[in-house]
Order: structure tokens, then sequence, then C-alpha cells
């Protein structure tokens, strides 16, 4: 025993839990949900457990579920059936969230995904331009305020842009500042990253970039992956111009940028642990090689460490399972 220091105090649970300064609450989590135009019946995403194309009943027995399992935060993806090049009608979410706003009331807190990659024949966040390489940037924010105009209508808590133009938390919150919707709050996907881990969510949201475009990936508009000072620059201007909860994504491998941009601006910071990197914590479960209970609190304690308020992961309801209420 002699000469033991730092052991003494990971010697049992007690301590280790007395002595713990990260807390894992589970009322921190946004659990996402996607609702697709046209589904007879709900359908598995793959790779993401407990993950589903919804319809509008699935969806509400859905939402019904986990409300009573105390699950009460969402972010939900609205994927039209009618696809465009411009003039997008947002009424399908819309309705969408009217339905869950009018059965549900104050018992859920509702945020919307506000994007156009649903909703485009291509797959791109935005509308294309003539040379169809790159997106237009004024006529996709003008969309995009568009919609989340119809979303707080229709009763959304909050809209979270997710397109990553130029301009878009400014011309959204001019957008909510009109009666009766100044209350509405708006998410920013700030520290969005041009990442590969993606996959499954592209799949849920029917959003898969490049069809009938030159431009293949979406690297003109996220932010490279080796450019954190885009990162702390793109958050800047979106605290500026009124956002309420900024948001870095993806969550693992970008701990370092959620530590420093949570540091640097005092606005809350969400984590968004995406459809990839919680596929790759099901594979490597899935294979016999890790514990998907210890992986996932494992995550989100490093999400917690570094910085973040709300974490939205796919398994927000595991969270609650095991972090109890
Ligand atoms: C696009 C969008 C993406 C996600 C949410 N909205 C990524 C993308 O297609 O580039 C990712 C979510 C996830 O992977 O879980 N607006
Ligand atoms: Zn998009």
């Amino acid at each position: 025993m002699a000469g033991m220091t730092l052991r003494r105090m990971r010697q049992d649970r007690h301590v280790r839990a007395l002595a713990r300064e990260v807390e894992l609450p589970s009322d921190k989590f946004i659990q996402p949900l996607f609702v697709v135009e046209g589904l007879t019946a709900r359908t598995a995403v793959p790779g993401l457990a407990g993950v589903h194309r919804e319809n509008a009943d699935s969806l509400a027995r859905q939402v019904e579920a986990d409300v009573a399992a105390g699950i009460t935060k969402f972010l939900l993806f609205g994927v039209p059936g009618d696809k465009r090049e411009r003039d997008f009608d947002a009424s399908y979410t819309a309705t969408q969230v009217a339905a869950l706003r009018r059965r549900f009331g104050a018992d859920i807190w509702l945020a919307v995904d506000v994007c156009l990659c649903s909703s485009t024949t291509h797959g791109h966040c935005g509308i294309l331009d003539d040379t169809r390489e790159h997106i237009a940037n004024g006529a996709t924010v003008e969309a995009l305020a568009a919609a989340a105009m119809s979303y707080a209508q229709a009763g959304a808590d909050c809209v979270a842009p997710s397109d990553m133009m130029d301009g878009r938390i400014g011309a959204i919150r001019r957008a909510l500042d009109v009666d009766g919707l100044e209350r509405v709050l708006v998410m920013s996907y700030a520290a969005k990253f041009h990442s590969g881990l993606y996959g499954p969510f592209r799949v849920a949201a029917d959003s898969t970039p490049g069809a009938g475009s030159s431009l293949r990936d979406r690297a003109t508009y996220q932010i490279d992956p080796a450019r954190p000072a885009d990162a702390l620059a793109s958050a800047e201007r979106d605290a500026r111009e009124g956002a309420d909860i900024l948001m870095v994504k993806p969550g693992l491998p970008y701990l370092d940028v959620l530590a420093s941009l949570s540091q640097a601006l005092p606005q809350p910071w969400a984590v968004y642990q995406t459809s990839g990197e919680q596929a790759a914590l099901e594979l490597l479960a899935g294979a016999g090689l890790g514990d998907l209970d210890r992986l996932q609190l494992e995550t989100w304690t490093a999400f917690r460490r570094a910085g973040a308020d709300m974490i939205i992961s796919y398994a927000a309801r595991r969270a609650r399972a095991l972090l109890g209420a």
C-alpha cells in the first residue's frame, strides 16, 4: 500500500461517485425522429437500432410511448415525397408538427430541422445556381426562412437550420420576430463538418447528394475537418445573428472543437452524436467487441466533459433507461 495516492480515490463506487466532476442527467438528451410522406408502414433505419422512418400514425404512437417513458425532447426531420428544384412546399412537415403539438401540447419540446436536402431532387441542402456546380446562397436562405416560419407557425418550440448557408440564422430570426413567434428558439448547426459519419441519416432522410448534379458532395458548404478556425468563425457569426443554441456535429471526432468553442461562446452548446457515430458503436457491440451501454455512457460523458449542455443522440431512449429520471 505504501506510496498509494491517486488510487485511493478510485477504490470503490462510493468514493468514485463522490469525486465525479461530470454529471450525465437523462434530461440533457434530445431524440431525433423521422417522418416520411407516403409510407404505408414504418421501416427501420439501417444501422440504428430502434430508429424508424415513421408515417403520421406510427409517429404519434412512437411519441406517445416515448412520453410515457419520460422521453420528452425531440428533433424532427420531415421528409416530403415531392422533390423539387425550387418553390418548395413545407406543408407536409408543418402538418406533422401541428399534429404533434395538438396531441401532446406542452408535454413535449419539439425542435424541427430546417433544411432542403430532403426536398431537393439532387439531395443538396440548397438551390443550385445556373452552373449546377454551386449553391445559390441568397435564394436558399429565402427558402429556409420560409420553411422555418411554417414550422414555427405549426407549433415548433425550436427551429434548427442544418444547411450551413451564410446568413440564414439572421434571416430566420428576422422572420420569426413577429407577434406570437418571438419565443421560438433557433438552434444553429454552427460547427457542422463535412463528415463521413452521416451515412444512415441520408438513407433515413432521402438526402444523399449528387444525383443530377456535378456537385457530388457537401464540401462547398460544410466545414472542412482541418479548419477549426472556420468552425469558430461560423459559431461567432451565428451567435451574432441571434442563435439561441449552438451545435457541434459530429461529436466524438470534434471534441477539441466542442471544448474550445464552448469556452469561447456563452450560448448553450449542443452536440450531435451522428448516425455514423451511433452505427459505429452498434457495429462494435454487435461484433461482440464491446458493450453498447458502456460505449454510450463513455461517449456521452466525453461530450459533457468537453462542454456540451445537451446531447442529440439516436440512443436518447437508452439514456433514459440507463440513467433514470
Ligand atoms: C443535412 C443533415 C445531415 C444531418 C442532419 N441534417 C448531414 C448531411 O447529410 O450532410 C446528419 C445527421 C446524422 O448523421 O445523424 N442537412
Ligand atoms: Zn441538408
